[in-house]
């Protein structure tokens, strides 16, 4: 996990061959009588094929924020149809399509993720139109986010492999479909990898949210309606409870919470300059199956099974650390009544005044229970069949917050969300998933003792 993300890549084949059809076609129309010439032409057009063939990416465009990591999932005829051209285009529209009336066509970002891949798989479901966009960065094992990926693509799902940076991949994206909705979940989450690579979270959340927006509101028509992943933690070490979106958002505590509220102060001035329709969602600790490996409930069921310590904060004076844990699928819901009810944007695509006022709003997506991490461990021992070796320590100030606790009100009142699952029924959910993805038998079903794991 300490190696940083690695970036997107944008072959740029397409338009690179097609120049040199031009080129080589201006010549041939002048020297078509000469045999040599024709002779030298077909041996430069092996040798390009040949080279195309043998290094897909070595005549790649090269950006700063451009180098491929070829995986070995995706076969040369795959990574072809991935450069621009008509077979992309192709793909593109047919992902992007919606099979209902009214339906909405989104791109998601971060589409490879723990949400990303949760919220495409349910838009789809439902007959709207997804095609995602995700760089596959090694933040957490690349391979998780590639088998997302595969359930995807058996749904008919694109994921276009690139960076939320790339503004020419994002102008291309929507020059080549009217996406009506963007949603934004393509990020550098956690909290404490900003103490190994505090960099990343700036290129993600903050650089790459600024083109994201930028060509949502000057190269896309019509503009898209945007919701995007803001976080709990923006509450940072606010003491009144429960955490309100009107409450102050002033004391972020890790890098990751600053990032994400410089996020909502940008689409602030993105919907009040260019008429973007924003929605901002604050999620609380989502977890679930497919869930993300760096987050305590994922890692923990991973030491217990293998009978490592687990270390458990407390904080200082004794009180527990609690977490207000969401169930992935009330997340969805949530994400798709927020989108379902997002306004048109007002804006003038090609970055003109705005027409009128546009919709901003901010919701906590949260389940409204403080669990005590401690009594998260207790759930794991028994749907494990182990118990765990714990450590508790003080919680160092190293970014982390001594508990959330959503008012999930206006959610509620605006589209209905209400979450549906406690912690016991979704890490039963979680667990489930686990051990089958990682071919891990349990000696025991729920009951807790002192049981192993194969
Ligand atoms: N899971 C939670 O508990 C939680 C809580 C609060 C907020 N959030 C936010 O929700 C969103 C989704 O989180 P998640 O848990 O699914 O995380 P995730 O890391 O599983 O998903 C994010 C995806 O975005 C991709 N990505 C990162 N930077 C990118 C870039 N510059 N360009 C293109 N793709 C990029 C990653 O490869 C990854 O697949 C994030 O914005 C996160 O900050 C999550
Ligand atoms: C993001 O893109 C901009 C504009 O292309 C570029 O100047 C910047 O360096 C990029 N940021 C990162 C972190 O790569």
């Amino acid at each position: 996990m300490g190696s940083p993300p690695d970036t997107s890549k944008t072959t740029k084949l397409e338009r690179y061959n097609s120049y040199l059809r031009r080129m080589s076609s201006a010549k041939l129309l002048a020297a078509s009588s000469k045999v040599l010439f024709r002779a030298t032409l077909l041996a430069t057009v092996l040798l390009i094929i040949l080279l195309t063939l043998h290094y897909p990416f070595s005549l790649s465009y090269i950006s700063i924020f451009s180098y491929s990591s070829p995986s070995p999932h995706r076969s040369l005829l795959s990574s072809f149809s991935d450069s621009f051209g008509p077979a992309w285009d192709r793909d593109v529209r047919r992902s992007a399509t919606p099979r209902r009336d009214a339906g909405l066509s989104v791109l998601v970002t971060g589409a490879a993720g723990f949400v990303g891949s949760h919220c495409s798989l349910a838009l789809k479901k439902r007959g709207d139109g997804v095609v995602g966009l995700d760089n596959f960065n090694s933040y957490y094992d690349p391979a998780l986010k590639r088998s997302r990926q595969a359930l995807l693509t058996r749904h008919a799902i694109l994921i276009v492999e690139g960076d939320i940076n790339d503004s020419s991949l994002l102008t291309r994206l929507f020059a080549t479909y009217p996406f009506t909705h963007v949603l934004q979940l393509a990020a550098q989450a956690g909290v404490r990898y900003a103490a190994k690579n505090p960099h990343s979270y700036v290129a993600s959340n903050v650089a790459g949210l600024v083109s994201l927006f930028e060509v949502a509101a000057k190269s896309a028509d019509p503009q898209p309606a945007i919701v995007w992943a803001s976080s709990s933690s923006v509450y940072g070490l606010n003491e009144k409870s429960p955490f309100s979106e009107s409450d102050p958002t002033d004391h972020p505590a890790s890098l990751y919470a600053a990032t994400k509220k410089a996020g909502e102060a940008i689409a602030h001035t993105y919907n009040h300059i260019y008429g973007l329709s924003f929605t901002a969602l604050r999620f609380f600790t989502v977890y679930g199956p497919m869930g993300r490996p760096d987050m305590a409930y994922f890692f923990f069921t991973k030491a217990i099974l293998a009978g490592k310590p687990i270390t458990v904060f407390r904080i200082p004076g004794g009180k527990d650390v609690a977490r207000d844990f969401t169930y992935i699928d009330d997340v969805v819901k949530g994400c798709l009544g927020a989108l379902d009810t997002a306004e048109k944007s007002t804006g003038t695509p090609g970055g003109g005044p705005k027409t009128g006022p546009a919709q901003l709003r901010v919701y906590n997506l949260g389940n409204t229970t403080p669990v005590p991490v401690v009594k998260l461990v207790s759930i794991l021992e028994k749907l494990l069949g182990v118990r765990a070796k714990k450590n508790v320590v003080t919680m160092p100030s190293n970014g982390d917050v001594p508990f959330t606790h959503a008012n999930i009100r206006l959610a509620a009142r605006d589209f209905g969300y209400q979450p549906t699952t406690d912690l016991s029924t979704g890490l039963q959910k979680f667990v489930k998933w686990y051990v089958h993805y990682y071919g891990i038998k349990l000696k025991a079903e729920a009951g807790g003792g002192q049981m192993a794991a194969a």
